[in-house]
């Protein structure tokens, strides 16, 4: 192993970020390895010192590390890409560079645990990590495998997805494997943002579409561009494109680039000044985003929205969906803010006390511009408020009424799906039926 002054002055000047004069810059040979151990003190860097490939570990489970690539000169750890996400590797475990089969990661059992997969009879002439965070296998005069042809959450500038390639949220922030969320480069040449029902792959109707199918656009997609300055289009068979982001001002020699499938469904490009020295706060920034409105996109009917089932989605100025529980009900789990809502009480046609009048169990709370969609099983017109409240209130299935445009009460079921704030309601009221006094408690 040879220690060229570069990476050398690179380890003195960002010290806190490379502590390790062992990492290899740029050509890794064959049958060079990474071992995971603590604090990712061994990567292979890319010449500029930008990007590093090597083991991450875990922050909720330090003897557990995914292979990723992350930048290298930002305080924030941020991953452009992992292997593993669904099966992190174990303290000790390898990665290794074969002649014959690529990338293997293995356990230190000796299991495989994840491999690029370079096709029968290639050889491998080295690695690469290079400075657009691409980590490439390559053969003698051909790229046998590359990062960028298999995204997971994160594209880059020079990163192009071709038809068929798939870009996959994850689960949470903290949950790395595969979450319901996926923008898809279709087959057709459109460019789509999508649910599936895990854990089937099936892609349900997208909820954001560029609109440059074969036989929609005049001139169909051919791929899906990430360029280096940082725009994001969909370029053409005729050679014009479809931009997707516009008016973006910050400089691509400034500022890092990247597009993240969010675990909450909004697909957005961020920036990061390179040095504290260009202005602005050493963070990512949110500059563009889609949809607009993840709340009240038109997610599939047959699933909950973005927030879980009786949630209320309401949007931040980032395009960033909230997710909070009406009153009376509680996250079924405290670590979920996109998980389902469940009721603190029953309501229930039996707890109905004979002799006692409705008006004394129950009351409603006033939620304005509220909407569950896709929950109503009635719809009464022409009715006043009073009438709205009274059918719910005698009806032990009404969970809420809404009522809206002067004389229309829709009733409403558990659970109740696709909740939003929605300022387009014009003051339509959501009528909450909750137990009056102390909950009557859920079993
Ligand atoms: C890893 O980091 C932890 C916490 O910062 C520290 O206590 C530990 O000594 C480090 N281990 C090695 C091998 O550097
Ligand atoms: C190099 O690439 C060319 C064109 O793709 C191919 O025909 C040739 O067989 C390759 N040579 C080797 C040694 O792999
Ligand atoms: C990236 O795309 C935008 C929009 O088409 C274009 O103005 C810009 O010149 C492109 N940058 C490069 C480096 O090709
Ligand atoms: C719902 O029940 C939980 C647990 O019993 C309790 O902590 C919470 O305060 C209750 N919420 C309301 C609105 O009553």
């Amino acid at each position: 192993m040879h220690f060229p002054l570069f990476p050398l002055l690179y380890s003195l000047i960002f010290l806190p970020f490379f502590s390790d004069a062992q990492t290899i810059v740029g050509n890794i040979k064959t049958g060079a390895s990474l071992t995971a151990t603590e604090n990712n003190s061994y990567s292979w860097v890319s010449p500029s010192g930008d990007f590093a490939f090597g083991f991450h570990q875990l922050n909720t489970n330090q003897n557990l590390f995914f292979l990723a690539i992350w930048y290298n000169k930002i305080p924030e750890k941020t991953l452009v890409w992992y292997a593993n996400g669904d099966n992190p590797a174990p303290f000790g475990s390898k990665v290794q560079l074969y002649a014959d089969k690529g990338l293997v990661l293995s356990s230190p059992q000796g299991e495989r645990l994840w491999s690029s997969e370079i096709g029968g009879g290639a050889l491998v002439n080295g690695g690469l990590m290079d400075d657009s965070g691409n980590f490439m296998v390559l053969g003698s005069n051909s790229t046998l495998w590359e990062s960028f042809k298999f995204p997971v959450d994160t594209i880059l500038p020079t990163q192009i997805l071709d038809k068929g390639m798939v870009v996959s949220a994850k689960q949470s922030g903290t949950s790395f494997g595969m979450g319901r969320f996926r923008l898809v480069f279709q087959s057709d040449g459109n460019l789509v943002l999508t649910t599936i029902n895990l854990p089937s792959e099936h892609l349900n109707e997208p909820y954001f579409a560029t609109g440059t199918a074969a036989g929609v656009s005049s001139s169909p997609g051919v791929q899906f561009v990430f360029n280096e300055t940082g725009d994001l289009f969909v370029s053409r068979e005729n050679g014009e494109i479809h931009l997707l982001t516009q008016g973006i001002t910050a400089s691509a020699k400034d500022f890092y680039f990247r597009a993240t499938l969010g675990s909450d469904g909004v697909f957005a490009l961020y920036t990061h000044p390179k040095s504290a020295s260009n202005g602005g706060d050493p963070k990512w920034t949110s500059i563009w985003f889609v949809p607009d409105n993840i709340c009240t996109a038109s997610l599939v009917t047959t699933s909950s929205g973005v927030c879980g089932f009786n949630s209320i989605c309401s949007l931040a100025d980032d395009g960033r969906p909230t997710c909070a529980c009406p009153k009376g009900y509680t996250p079924m789990d405290p670590n979920d803010e996109f998980g389902n809502c469940k009721p603190n009480f029953t309501l229930s046609c039996d707890v109905e006390k004979p002799g006692v009048a409705a008006e004394e169990l129950y009351e409603f709370e006033v939620l304005i511009n509220v909407d569950w969609p896709l929950a109503d099983y009635a719809l009464l017109e022409p009715f006043t408020e009073k009438q709205c409240r009274n059918s719910c209130l005698h009806d032990c299935m009404c969970s809420v009424a809404i009522f809206r445009l002067g004389d229309k009460c829709w009733k409403k079921k558990l659970p109740l799906s696709n909740g939003r704030v929605d300022p387009g309601l014009d003051g339509g009221k959501a009528l909450l039926k909750l137990p009056k006094g102390p909950y009557i408690p859920s079993q």
